[in-house]
């Protein structure tokens, strides 16, 4: 269940994060935001009731929202509930299902996403975590990275707001490659989103 509470501060940006597993990067923009003056993660949405995330959220007494695929996808995308919670910007952070367009037309340039790989390369539907990472030392690639972009209505496919790169080391398995993405993406994530926002 939503439980909202009021926000004395009155934050100018409330941000939603939406994620799908364990929540690392979540936890470092939840951080960042911790006492900010102007922004305010207010909501954190799930698809999987079992996401480690929704303890991030717990630990930090964030208002947690499950979401399920018939009211996301042929329903109303949830707007309702972000509404409620006054919410004006969305950051995907491994969320794993792809973004209605009703949501998409709610929130325009107002949803960004962080993919694990420098794109176009290495994304589009299924291209996501341990899979990314097998597939670019499967192509013998020497270099890797993060992508942030805005969200349209394909899969990895918005405008370009960052990007930064790491080498890909000849013994790596996805999951060294996977521990190295993770440092950028940590590292970055909550600085770009606080650009977006004062932009
Ligand atoms: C991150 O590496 C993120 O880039 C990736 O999922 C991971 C989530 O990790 N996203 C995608 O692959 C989207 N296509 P986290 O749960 O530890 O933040």
């Amino acid at each position: 269940m939503l439980i909202l509470k009021t926000d004395p501060l009155n934050h100018k940006f409330n941000i939603a994060i939406f994620a799908s597993g364990t929540g690392t990067n979540a936890r470092k923009i939840i951080e960042h935001f911790i006492n900010h003056n102007s922004v305010k993660i207010a909501l954190v949405v799930s698809n999987k009731a079992d996401a480690g995330v929704l303890q991030i959220a717990k630990e930090f007494r964030i208002p947690s929202l499950i979401i399920e695929k018939e009211t996301f996808f042929r329903g109303n995308a949830y707007l309702n509930e972000l509404h409620a919670a006054q919410i004006n910007f969305i950051v995907l952070a491994g969320f794993l299902w792809k973004i209605p367009s009703a949501l998409i037309a709610a929130y325009p340039n107002k949803i960004i996403n962080i993919h694990p790989a420098l794109l176009p390369k290495y994304g589009g539907k299924g291209m996501y975590g341990h899979f990314v990472h097998e597939a670019v030392i499967d192509s013998k690639e020497k270099e890797s990275g993060i992508t942030i972009h805005y969200v349209d209505d394909k899969y990895d496919h918005g405008n370009i707001i960052f990007q930064t790169t790491c080498p890909v080391l000849p013994n790596d398995t996805p999951d060294d490659l996977a521990n190295r993405i993770h440092v950028l993406e940590h590292a970055h994530y909550p600085k770009i989103i606080e650009k977006c926002l004062s932009e």
